[in-house]
């Protein structure tokens, strides 16, 4: 267990670039630009906060987080909060893969399954931090071979988050210069975009969702691992998103399905599940979620095929609020109070060759791995 002074001390020798400072005395790294506010640390290459403009005219801290950095490795419901979570995010079926005849065994920690590649990931390590202006920040990762049960090769991985006029970049980089290796990455935010001051509800249920280019999604498990079928949704139904704007997320929330909606044997309620982006024009925005109370909207647009949702339905009130977020200081977050949004390409795609996409998650010698997304904060 960490005391804070030792954790941001921690987080202080994780600086290797030219000329880049320590982080501020809680171990922080802050970026800004007109609009917009973003704070950071090494660990897991995290944003813990992420100031926007709300519609009072102040500024709302949008997504989860602790204020105690030492509290980020605790993480009582493991969310990754805000991290990049490698070298493959989100499940391996029967934590098993081969390539080209070989299988390849990694850990189990999630029910038979592996789930962000074990209990190595990437999100609960120290990054370097490799360069840093006043609007931009970049962390660098080397992943050791096997340092994740069965992830074979080095692979050596950066972000960059960037910020400019209510807009956040993000760009992901890989490499795996000895041999092929599954890789598959994300930005795993939680949001709340009333930072839980919302009198009326800390729930995520209010909040609308559009995913215009996505009427089509992976059905899962009992324990939230794709079958291997696409589904198409029907308007209206509990996982359409798709056909109308101005949707609440909570749409289905008095429909029977939707306690069991993400699998648990009926346990988990809402949503944990993959959407596929298909047919969108190029630099469209994917995916928009807005909230009336604070009317902060924010749009995401990616390169990537499809989009994991997760409504948080494994937050059981262990974790407590930041002090920029809820009305006291005591709220903590409940269970169905906030949204992961991560854009990557399709869970377990290494070991379901009929989608098409298993070559493009193994990455090898003279290939470069890129992902790159942003989101644009507005006002409804
Ligand atoms: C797969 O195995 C074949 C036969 O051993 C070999 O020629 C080929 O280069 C291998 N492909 C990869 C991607 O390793
Ligand atoms: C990631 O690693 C941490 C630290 O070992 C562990 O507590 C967590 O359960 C792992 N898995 C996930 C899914 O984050
Ligand atoms: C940080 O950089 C140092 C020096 O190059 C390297 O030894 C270390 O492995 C790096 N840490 C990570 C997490 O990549
Ligand atoms: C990977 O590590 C495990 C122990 O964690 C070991 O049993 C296995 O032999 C290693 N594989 C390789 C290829 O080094």
């Amino acid at each position: 267990m960490w005391t804070t002074a030792a954790f941001v001390a921690a987080l202080a020798s994780s600086v290797y670039g030219a000329a880049v400072p320590a982080p501020d005395a809680d171990g922080r790294y802050t970026i800004s630009a007109p609009g917009i506010t973003a704070k950071f640390i090494p660990y897991g290459a995290s944003l813990t906060n992420l100031f926007v403009r709300d519609k009072a005219g102040g500024s709302i801290d949008v997504v989860l987080g602790y204020d105690d950095v030492a509290y980020y490795p605790v993480d009582p419901g493991h969310p990754v909060y805000n991290a990049i979570p490698g070298r493959y995010a989100n499940r391996i079926g029967k934590a098993k893969y081969s390539i080209n005849g070989t299988t390849y065994t990694t850990q189990d920690n999630d029910g038979g399954n592996t789930l962000h590649s074990g209990t190595n990931n990437w999100s609960f390590r120290f990054w370097n931090v490799t360069a840093y202006t006043k609007d931009s920040i970049t962390f660098a990762i080397h992943d050791k071979s096997n340092s994740s049960l069965g992830m074979l090769g080095d692979v050596d991985a950066s972000v960059t988050y960037s910020v400019k006029n209510s807009v956040w970049n993000i760009k992901i980089e890989a490499t795996s210069p000895d041999q092929l290796t599954p890789v598959l990455l994300t930005q795993h935010t939680y949001f709340n975009l009333d930072a839980y001051r919302n009198p009326a509800t800390d729930l995520i249920w209010d909040h609308t969702l559009h995913l215009p280019y996505s009427k089509r999604y992976l059905e899962a498990d009992q324990g939230a691992l794709p079958t291997g079928k696409i589904l198409t949704a029907e308007p209206g139904s509990i996982n359409d998103f798709a056909s109308k704007a101005g949707v609440k997320f909570g749409h289905s929330k008095t429909d029977p399905k939707f306690k069991g909606n993400c699998g648990a044997d009926g346990v988990c309620e809402g949503y944990n599940g993959y959407w596929l982006i298909e047919d969108a024009p190029k630099g469209a925005a994917v995916l928009t979620i807005a909230s009336e109370f604070s009317g902060v909207k924010a749009e995401l647009r990616t390169d990537q095929p499809g989009v994991v949702l997760y409504s948080c339905s494994w937050m059981d009130g262990s974790a407590i609020l930041k002090s920029t977020q809820g009305l006291n200081d005591k709220q903590r977050v409940v269970k169905s109070s906030c949204v992961a949004i991560e854009a990557q390409d399709y869970p377990d795609g290494i070991n379901r060759p009929e989608w098409g996409r298993a070559d493009a998650q193994l990455l090898g010698p003279g290939e470069k791995y890129s992902w790159e997304s942003s989101w644009t904060f507005g006002l409804l």
